[in-house]
Formats: C-alpha cells, structure tokens, sequence
C-alpha cells in the first residue's frame, strides 16, 4: 500500500522521513481511527479523543491558544471527533468555542460537556452559559458532573433533548466514593451514556460499572487514562516491553490507551491533550490491533508488579 501526502500528513508524519522509512508502524500511523458504535443509536465514534481539563483552563493569552488551535485542527484533519470539557474547567469551554468556530469544525466533531449544578434555575442558567461560550445551537453530550443533583439536572436534560438541543444524556463521576451512588443511578436511569475514571493502575470501574454499562446499553467515555500523568511516573526510565509490538503499540501513552480502549463496554478515552506531539502519540493508540483479553491481564501483571 502507498500513501498519498495528504495520508501522510493527516498521519502527523513528516513527509520526507517516512518517503524513505516505510513500515509497518507508519502504515499503521496512516490507517483511519479505530469507531465505536454509541449503543443508544448505532452512531460511530472513534475510539480516542481530547479532554480539556487542566490545560485548557486559565488559556488567555494568543500564545496561549496558539498551539491549543493546532492541536484541534490536526484532530479534525486526522479524523478525531470527541472532545471533552465542562463549565468548571475555566476558560476550557469558551478556547474550545473559539477555536472550533475559527477553524469552522463544528460539524465534524462530537463535543461533549457537563452540568454542575444545584437547583432547576441554575442548572439552566449554567446550560445557556454552555451554549453560549461553545457557541453552538446543539450539544452532542451534556453529562450530569460529579452527580451534583442528578435526579433535577437530568429532567432538564431530558427537557432539552426532546427540544432537540442536547443529543445526548449522560452522568460522570472520578471518584472512588461516588461509585456506588453512580451504579445505582445507572441501574434507576436511561442514560445514553457515562463517564467514569479507569486507568491500567486504576482497575476498579471494570468490576461492576463497566459490565452494567454494557448491560444497559450505554455508552462509556473514560477520564483520567493515565490517572492525570500518574502512569507515566511508574515507568519513568523504563523501556516498552518488547510483547507491546504484538499489538502494535510505540509508546507508554499508546500502552496505557490500548488496554482501556480494548475493554469491550469502552466507547472511548479522552486523555487530556493540550500539544501536537501528544495528539499524534494518543491517536496512534486507535490503529492496528488493540491487546485481546490475555494480553489484557499481561499488561495489568506487568503493571503491578512495578
Ligand atoms: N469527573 C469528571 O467528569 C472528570 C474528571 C477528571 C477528568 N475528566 C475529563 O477527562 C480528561 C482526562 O483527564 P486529565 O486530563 O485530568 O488526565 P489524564 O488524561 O489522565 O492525563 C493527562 C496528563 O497526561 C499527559 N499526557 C497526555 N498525553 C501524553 C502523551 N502522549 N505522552 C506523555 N504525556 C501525555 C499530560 O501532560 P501535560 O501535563 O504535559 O499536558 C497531562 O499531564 C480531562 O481532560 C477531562 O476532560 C472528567
């Protein structure tokens, strides 16, 4: 197979060097994203995107935004589709806002948010604040954040999709201690989907969340892949094992994707990613072959036994 330039630049791979370097690994690189199907409606979403927290939050100045801008028009050119962000991660809403309207994206992504709230009149006030720093007449997700007021926000919620300006419903949580209440809210509610924090380190959610998400047909987004940097520390110094070639995977970021992504309920992950450099590394964890369930608990020994 020969790629075309526009492949190999939708690839993030530099046209001179891959010309003469042909591999496997740049082929894989050029290949399209790995899709998910959203259970509530058949629709496809490839399997990594951006989270926002963090590094888009106190973004003011052009500088600032500059690379920021960069990051989103390779991910719209490369294929990517959802990025993650809420009213409470400062200026995350209104970056992601402006620059998807100057770059005029808008169609081809999946933007997701989240309502933080107590109370029906502020729950609605902080929705309009959402569209209006997105500006956007219609959200992919809106998820109940943290289940501040779940029961309220998602009757709203509910309202809005039927207006048809929310397409989908959903609850989030990070929180160990919230796990209980959160399983409870899926097993009481129709939700199209959920987002909840799973890592290779952090193995609780595919215990009893995860396996009911599954059951009841919605879709998961995970938070917190690398657990905020966490896995990165654990192998600092270390080498890739050379096994992570079986399921063609280059490097830790793409190591610690590969097994999320590869849990069978996991619709997508959504690490935070704020530089190029990262976007092309977590966009090569949705090609070529993802690990199958031995492989799984291979990664999950090697984790342990740092
Ligand atoms: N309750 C909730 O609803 C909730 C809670 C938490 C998070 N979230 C969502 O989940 C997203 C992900 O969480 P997060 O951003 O806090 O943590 P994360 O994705 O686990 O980790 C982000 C960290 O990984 C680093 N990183 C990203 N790609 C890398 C790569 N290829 N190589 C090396 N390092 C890389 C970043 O480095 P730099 O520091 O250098 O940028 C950043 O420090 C958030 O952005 C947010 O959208 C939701």
């Amino acid at each position: 197979m020969r790629m075309s330039r526009r492949e190999l630049l939708e690839a993030g791979i530099g046209v001179g060097a891959s010309i003469f370097l042909p591999s496997a690994r740049l082929l894989a690189q050029a290949a399209s994203l790995i899709q998910r199907k959203i259970p509530s409606t058949g629709e496809s979403l490839p399997i990594i995107g951006i989270g926002t927290a963090r590094r888009y939050e106190a973004v003011t100045t052009e500088a600032e935004r500059a690379p920021l801008r960069e990051v989103l028009r390779q991910f719209k050119e490369t294929g990517g589709k959802v990025i993650d962000t809420a009213p409470s991660y400062g200026t995350a809403e209104m970056v992601v806002g402006d620059l998807v309207a100057e770059l005029n994206i808008r169609e081809s992504l999946f933007i997701a948010t989240k309502l933080g709230a107590h109370g029906r009149d502020a729950g609605i006030a902080q929705l309009e604040q959402s569209f209006k720093r997105l500006r956007t007449p219609k959200i992919d997700l809106v998820a109940v954040h943290n289940l501040q007021d779940t029961q309220t926000q998602l009757r709203t919620l509910r309202e809005w999709k039927q207006a048809g300006r929310v397409r989908y419903v959903g609850i989030t949580t990070s929180f160990e201690r919230q796990h209980p209440e959160f399983e409870q809210t899926m097993k009481a509610e129709a939700l199209d989907f959920i987002q909840v924090d799973y890592a290779l380190d952090n193995r609780k959610a595919d215990q009893r969340i995860l396996p009911l998400a599954a059951d009841r047909g919605m879709g998961v987004m995970i938070n917190l892949p690398f657990g905020r940097g966490r896995l990165f520390t654990a192998v600092q110094g270390r080498s890739l094992p050379i096994w992570a070639g079986e399921f063609d995977c280059a490097s830790w970021a793409q190591f610690f994707l590969k097994y999320i992504v590869s849990h069978p309920a996991v619709t997508c992950a959504v690490p935070g990613t704020a530089k190029v450099e990262y976007l092309v590394d977590n966009l090569g964890a949705a090609r070529g072959r993802l690990p199958d369930a031995a492989m799984r608990r291979r990664m999950e020994s090697f984790i342990d036994g740092l």
